[in-house]
């Protein structure tokens, strides 16, 4: 392999040649498929004279006719990843390839492929050019239709796109189905299913009173399992037409569950294909996160009808013009349906903890990449969760209202486009004629910016004044920035907690008014566009406490000159709940900071007992929701922390952590024992959002309590687990038990998985659970599950339960031994050979190298080099493993 070619948004060009109609023929057979492809082709400018060159990967070339005559050799050429067609007759003309693939054999998950015994498809990114040669890129939107032959008695349904227009059987056991989509598509949004499945049917009603047949597929045993999937199917389907007047636009709509699958799931046009993992649970075998889970993304999927599918990218680095907004409003409605607070605090605890390391290493990358190797290394979480916050600021600057129109004139300007970001922040400035400033820079600069605050009062003036300073750090390729366009939602607290009104600002020695109608405000939105700013607040009677940034209006690290007390107080009193979060993260954060700091100096750790009498009074407010309370008092992630840190010291975080664990665990016990005993579930399972609070509170407090020494919280903890009516509160007692070494959690986990081996999902979480764990040597419990029976290299679920978890376990990944780092080296080079795409993602466990000390940069970098020298590496893994040495 020669080393693999880096493309640039800089150099994207129009095609040549664009297609029309594209009817696919599918032979499907057990050792081999034949697919036939005939596609009418026009010349983007009538007259012109280019060669047609089209995509395949691992597609055998059967024979090529144009306007229905074969080609001749020297018509065309062929190399592994091209079938180029020197001289097309000018002006219109049809094509027709007869190619051969080998589903059984296609390991990658990409393309067409046998999962469990059945035939699916996965093509986007670039997943076509593995069925037949296609101009494989999202600005070729086509008409298609498909037509499948396959055995009856192993392949009973058949789908594709769009509607079934007919079916029939045919000699030799053999039966089809012809399907036609009508509306123009772009190649990864094409799928094909094939295979023993059974559905569950239901309907829904748009609001101008069409009937949509919907449908679930899964093997006829797990049909019990989609009610909460066709539950949120239909609950998105609503949502869509009340929120955005988005109404579905096709008779049928269709989803289908498969065990393999590389990523979460695929918004292929009326033909869903999803993991399993989130469309399978019933309240014995799915927690309240796979609940949750299932509603985001069974709405993702279906919101990318809209925004996806009939408005499309123009190429892959405007990914994020789908993704980013496609997230943005899954988050959205998942914060109807529950606690907007605690939706917004889990999207913002993941951004820190994923994003936010991502944005500050190697791989950093914009919103909307400059350049890739291979697309898959792009759906990131930058692409996808800071995409949905840049989404996010428009609505903050706009207003919902505004926000709306926005979107209105987006689908009316670019229904059946491929578009690009420009595109999408030009209809929202236009329709609403707004002064955006250098907003673009957040699609074009990579980093998290970081915001310093000072603030002073003047008693004399009555004003109050907030400097900020905003600086964005250098990343790969970008050594300087300019300053960006950051949105403040603030409010300024008086002594008693309440928010002041706001009636003028100074900016820039301008007095504006930001008053509503001669009337105060008690928020507002500051406008930062430069390095250095200020504004001044007028007729402010009393020193406040801003609370800054309030719902995080902006994906930014800030950092503020706000005392203890200050925190503490808008710990207590700020209107804005997720800034009461946030009080006591930012409290969390620096605490933790400094007993790292002690930890380090060998000194004796002492917890500040104002920090647990904070705790305490969230702990037993009454008036607050329930999973807020769990979420305030759970502690920033160890990851968030080492974030922080010069050179990221994993022994020390999760000992501090621990620590803090255990004092907060006696000092609370009385506290943490009633909130168990209060919220206790009682009657039969239901996903709503009050009684997911109370499992969510009571099994924070139980985890804390398991940490206890005492044989009375011991016996708490077991009876939970045995008691346990529902998945929820069974693995959750499951996970506080194995926090602890020893007999009790070696006897339950063998019990657990004695109890579940036969579902395959269950035993995953089994897998991660115990590949997660802390408890000291766990690499040989590691090593050995490699071999369980229940485990498998070729499924990605397993593989992300298994060594993604041994990755994101701070102390056993890190071992000083090096251990951790050359079991995942030795699994990357294996896994390479298998999925590209799974493996790629393992090896991106060690892009962030460098955070640690030197000893364990040395190991790390050495597995790097050990991996890049392997032959035959995938373009996938290279571009990470070679990013990430750079
Ligand atoms: N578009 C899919 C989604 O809903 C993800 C597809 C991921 N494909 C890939 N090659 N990584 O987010
Ligand atoms: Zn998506």
């Amino acid at each position: 392999m020669g080393t693999p070619k880096e493309i640039f948004l800089k150099d994207y060009k129009m095609p040549d040649y664009y297609f029309d109609t594209v009817d696919l023929k599918f032979l499907l057979g057990e050792e081999k498929t034949i697919v036939n492809s005939k596609i009418t082709v026009f010349p983007r400018v009538e007259g012109s004279k280019f060669p047609l060159v089209l995509n395949g990967d691992d597609v055998k070339l059967i024979s090529i006719k144009v306007n229905n005559e074969d080609l001749k050799e020297d018509d065309y050429v062929l190399d592994s990843r091209h079938l180029t067609i020197l001289s097309p007759p000018t002006g219109s003309f049809t094509l027709e390839i007869v190619n051969e693939i080998c589903p059984q054999n296609n390991t990658s998950l990409e393309g067409l492929y046998k999962s469990s015994g059945n035939f699916c498809t996965q093509c986007e990114a670039e997943g076509f050019r593995k069925i037949t040669f296609y101009q494989d890129r999202p600005d070729i939107m086509a008409k298609y239709t498909c037509r499948i032959e396959a055995d009856k008695s192993l392949y009973p349904v058949l789908l594709s796109n769009g509607n079934l227009i007919e079916q029939g059987d045919l000699e030799g056991g053999k039966h089809y189905a012809l399907w036609e989509d009508p509306f123009k598509k772009p190649s990864y949004l094409f799928a094909l299913v094939a295979g023993k499945l059974a559905s569950r049917d239901d309907s829904f009603v748009t609001r101008s009173g069409r009937k949509i047949s919907l449908k679930i597929w899964t093997p006829a045993e797990d049909v019990p399992k989609t009610e909460h999937a066709m539950y949120s199917l239909k609950a998105a389907m609503k949502w869509d037409e009340d929120v955005f007047g988005l109404e579905y636009d096709l008779d049928l709509f269709n989803v289908v569950a498969v065990p393999d699958f590389n990523m979460g799931a695929m918004e292929n046009k009326s033909l869903n294909i999803f993991n399993s993992k989130l469309v399978l649970a019933s309240p014995e075998t799915a927690s309240d996160g796979d609940y949750a889970a299932i509603l985001g993304v069974i709405g993702h999927e279906y919101f990318h009808n809209w925004t996806g599918n009939r408005v499309t990218c123009r190429d892959w680095f405007q990914l994020s013009l789908k993704e980013g907004l496609t997230v943005f409003r899954d988050q959205e409605f998942s914060s109807d349906m529950g606690s907007r607070a605690v939706k917004r605090i889990a999207d913002v605890s993941r951004l820190r903890n994923y994003q936010f390391p991502q944005d500050s290493g190697p791989m950093a990358h914009p919103v909307r990449p400059h350049s890739y190797i291979k697309m898959d290394n792009f759906y990131t979480v930058t692409v996808y969760e800071k995409g949905a916050e840049v989404v996010r600021m428009y609505k903050t600057l706009l207003g919902s209202q505004g926000f709306r129109e926005g979107m209105d004139l987006y689908f009316k300007r670019h229904d059946g486009q491929a578009v690009t970001c420009e595109d999408f922040y030009a209809a929202m400035r236009d329709a609403n004629d707004a002064d955006f400033a250098n907003f673009l820079l957040w699609y074009s600069q990579a980093g998290t910016p970081q915001v310093k605050v000072t603030s002073s009062y003047n008693s004399d003036g009555r004003t109050f004044t907030l400097k900020f300073r905003q600086e964005v750090p250098p990343t790969p390729g970008q050594a300087v920035k300019e300053p960006m366009f950051i949105p403040v939602a603030l409010g300024l607290l008086d002594s008693s907690g309440n928010n002041l009104g706001l009636s003028s600002i100074y900016h820039d020695g301008v007095l504006q008014s930001i008053s509503d109608n001669d009337q105060p405000v008690y928020s507002t939105v500051l406008r930062l566009t430069k390095k250095e700013e200020e504004f001044v607040f007028t007729n402010i009677p009393e020193r406040p406490v801003p609370s800054l940034l309030r719902g995080y209006s902006a994906p930014v690290r800030m950092e503020t000159d706000l005392s203890d007390d200050d925190l503490f107080f808008l710990l207590a009193y700020d209107s804005d709940e997720f800034n009461r979060w946030e009080a006591g993260q930012v409290l969390a954060r620096k605490l933790m900071l400094q007993l790292v700091s002690d930890h380090q100096h060998n000194k004796t750790l002492v917890l500040n007992s104002k920090f647990v009498e904070g705790l305490r009074s969230i702990l037993t407010d009454s008036s607050l929701d329930k999973e807020f309370i769990a979420k305030a008092i759970t502690l920033p992630g160890e990851g968030e922390i080492m974030d922080m840190m010069e050179v990221a010291d994993p022994d020390a975080v999760h000992a501090v952590r621990t620590f803090i664990r255990k004092q907060l665990a006696n000092a609370l016990k009385a506290e943490f024992l009633a909130a168990v005993e209060n919220n206790r579930s009682s009657a039969a399972y239901v996903f709503n959002h009050p009684e997911l609070a109370r499992r969510a509170l009571k099994n924070t407090a139980l985890a804390y309590l398991a940490l206890l020494e005492d044989a009375e919280t011991a016996n708490l903890v077991l009876n939970e687990y045995k008691n346990a009516s529902n998945m929820t509160d069974q693995f959750a007692a499951l996970v506080a038990i194995a926090q602890k070494p020893g007999e009790t959690r070696d006897t339950i986990l063998a019990d657990f998985y004695a109890k579940w081996q036969h579902d395959y999902l269950v035993v995953n979480k089994w897998l991660a659970l115990q590949a997660m764990s802390d408890i000291p040597g766990n690499i040989e419990n590691v090593k050995n599950l490699l071999n369980h029976k229940a485990f498998d290299l070729r499924n990605p679920n397993k593989v992300y339960s298994l060594i993604g978890g041994f990755c994101g376990s701070t102390v056993n990944f890190h071992a000083k031994d090096g251990s951790g780092y050359e079991f995942l080296g030795e699994v990357v080079m294996q896994l390479d050979k298998i999925n590209p795409q799974v493996a790629s993602r393992m090896v991106s466990a060690f892009s962030r190298w460098k955070r640690y000390d030197e000893h364990r940069q040395n190991l790390a970098k050495a597995q790097l080099e050990k991996i890049l020298s392997a032959n035959g590496l995938s373009e996938n893994v290279f571009e990470i493993a070679s990013k990430s040495l750079a």
